[in-house]
């Protein structure tokens, strides 16, 4: 049966290990230039109803490594804008393509996509979940740490996909997460009970000093996501206090990690001294969204 990657939840921590380590081999092995074709003639069908630089970057490379292909369709240019039925957008991607991945808002509508697809779907961010980007943070923090699973996390910011991807990840990995949002931009109520049915430790907070305290891994994102763009002005009103600066890495451990999926709004979420700073690990971690979904794709295209 054709598995999908729509949330952390869904899967088992055996099988996200897994992943890791397929992606430390698939890395080793781009990085020394030894061919890894595990998708040879396979391809990709790429839906954005968002824009995106590292998702559509990295899974149209990562096809290519792999030895497939990549087609981006975006939902200006294609039926999708102009209200074809997903259950039929689905059927149909089925019949020419090995596997979808999909940017787009609702959760609701990338799981009715899956449910209608032959083919294994990827969720390459909705307004609710970011599976992807987590792993490669995960990812990241394994490669600077050692591992990742004994370790404590902070976030710092609204309570949006990136939030809740990480209260999944919680759930799963069984890790400490504190999570500090703003007032009126809590996470969503029931991705947090879920998370405690499944024991989940995960404080939450709108201290972000108090977050951050003895942190290994401090983490943000911008104050407005894609599809909020009017609500920024009273965003950065609403949110002030809560940046990613010199002050809340102070709090954290002293070898902590500052993640930041990107893109940045530096001065807003995160300050510039951060981004650029010694615990900044950044740009390895968007280079880790290649050799991550080249092991998600792998795993769920290889014998599909
Ligand atoms: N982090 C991330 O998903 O970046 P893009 O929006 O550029 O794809
Ligand atoms: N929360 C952000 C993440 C971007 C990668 C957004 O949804 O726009």
């Amino acid at each position: 049966m054709k598995k999908d990657f729509l949330c952390l939840t869904d899967w088992s921590t055996a099988e996200l290990d897994a992943i890791f380590t397929l992606s430390a081999e698939l890395k080793q092995q781009q990085k020394q230039g030894v061919a890894h074709p595990l998708l040879a003639g396979k391809t990709l069908g790429m839906i954005f109803e968002k824009s995106s630089t590292r998702t559509r970057i990295s899974f149209e490379v990562g096809m290519y490594q792999l030895g497939g292909h990549a087609l981006f369709l975006s939902s200006g240019t294609t039926q999708i804008g102009r209200g074809e039925p997903i259950k039929d957008t689905a059927r149909v991607m089925s019949r020419y393509v090995d596997g979808i991945m999909i940017r787009t808002f609702s959760q609701q509508g990338v799981e009715e996509l899956a449910q209608y697809a032959d083919i294994p779907v990827i969720n390459a961010l909705t307004d609710s979940y970011h599976p992807c980007q987590i792993m490669a943070d995960l990812f990241t923090v394994l490669e600077h740490k050692g591992s990742y699973a004994d370790k404590s996390y902070c976030w710092v910011g609204d309570g949006n996909n990136m939030a809740h991807s990480w209260i999944n990840a919680a759930a799963v990995f069984g890790f400490e997460l504190r999570v500090a949002t703003p007032v009126g931009y809590e996470v969503d109520s029931q991705i947090k009970r879920r998370a405690e049915e499944m024991g989940a430790k995960i404080i939450y907070t709108n201290d972000p000093l108090f977050a951050a305290a003895g942190a290994d891994v401090l983490n943000t994102d911008v104050w407005a996501s894609m599809g909020q763009e009017e609500e920024q002005a009273k965003r950065v009103q609403d949110f002030a206090g809560f940046q990613l600066n010199s002050e809340v890495v102070a709090a954290a451990n002293d070898d902590c990690l500052v993640l930041h999926c990107l893109p940045a709004h530096r001065g807003e979420e995160i300050s510039d001294e951060v981004i650029e700073g010694q615990h900044s690990v950044v740009f390895d971690e968007a280079e880790n969204r290649l050799h991550v979904q080249k092991a998600i794709m792998a795993t769920l295209m290889r014998k599909a």
